[in-house]
């Protein structure tokens, strides 16, 4: 027994295996040659490539939510700075969503920074803070640009017979972004507070 201990305390199992590199086994539009369900390569291909511009769009309404949350301010800032957040949230899922449908369909998800500011069609926001009617107003712009995504995936979907991707896009993410877009365009409407006009 003491001497199988004495074996482990001599034995780093960590740093021993630090510092590794290699190939990349598969590269960023290439999508997988077989798979179980009945679509093929060219297909899926295509698909994978709508998807990825739909992730790239997503995730960058993702993130401008966030920083949206963090920066808004005024009479607006408590339900705003909740309401962001809770959109962020959803929008999280659904990126994570996508992006897996993509791997599902064999290909490769974008998914750093860098990689999705160059493919991305939404305008990014620069990096100091915005009043509250620009704010929206970008969120806006991405929730139509996403929306138009998905009815182009539609499309796409149905002619190609990929029904998973025609469901999980129009249940899992044109509905949500239509609801949060609901929310977001009625903090543009002019009311008045006192007096009615
Ligand atoms: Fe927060």
């Amino acid at each position: 027994m003491a001497t199988a201990l004495k074996k482990v305390e001599k034995k780093d199992f960590v740093t021993e295996h630090w510092h590794q590199s290699g190939e990349v086994i598969q590269k960023w539009g290439e999508v997988t040659k077989s798979l179980p369900h009945r679509l093929d390569a060219k297909v899926r291909s295509e698909m994978c490539k709508k998807l990825n511009q739909l992730l790239a769009n997503s995730i960058v309404l993702r993130d401008m939510y966030k920083k949206h949350h963090w920066q808004v301010a005024g009479p607006t800032f408590y339900p705003l700075h909740l309401l962001l957040d809770k959109h962020f949230e959803e929008q999280v899922e659904m990126v994570d969503t996508i992006a897996e449908r993509i791997q599902l369909l064999g290909g490769v998800s974008i998914a750093m920074g860098g990689d999705v500011a160059e493919l991305t069609k939404i305008q990014l926001p620069p990096k100091g803070r915005e009043e509250v009617p620009v704010q929206i107003s970008r969120l806006l712009e991405a929730h139509k640009i996403i929306m138009q995504d998905c009815h182009d995936i539609a499309e796409a979907a149905d002619d190609a017979g990929d029904d998973g991707t025609n469901d999980m896009e129009d249940s899992d993410i044109l509905r949500p972004n239509e609801l949060q877009s609901w929310f977001i365009v009625n903090h543009l409407v002019e009311m008045p507070l006192i007096d009615a006009e």
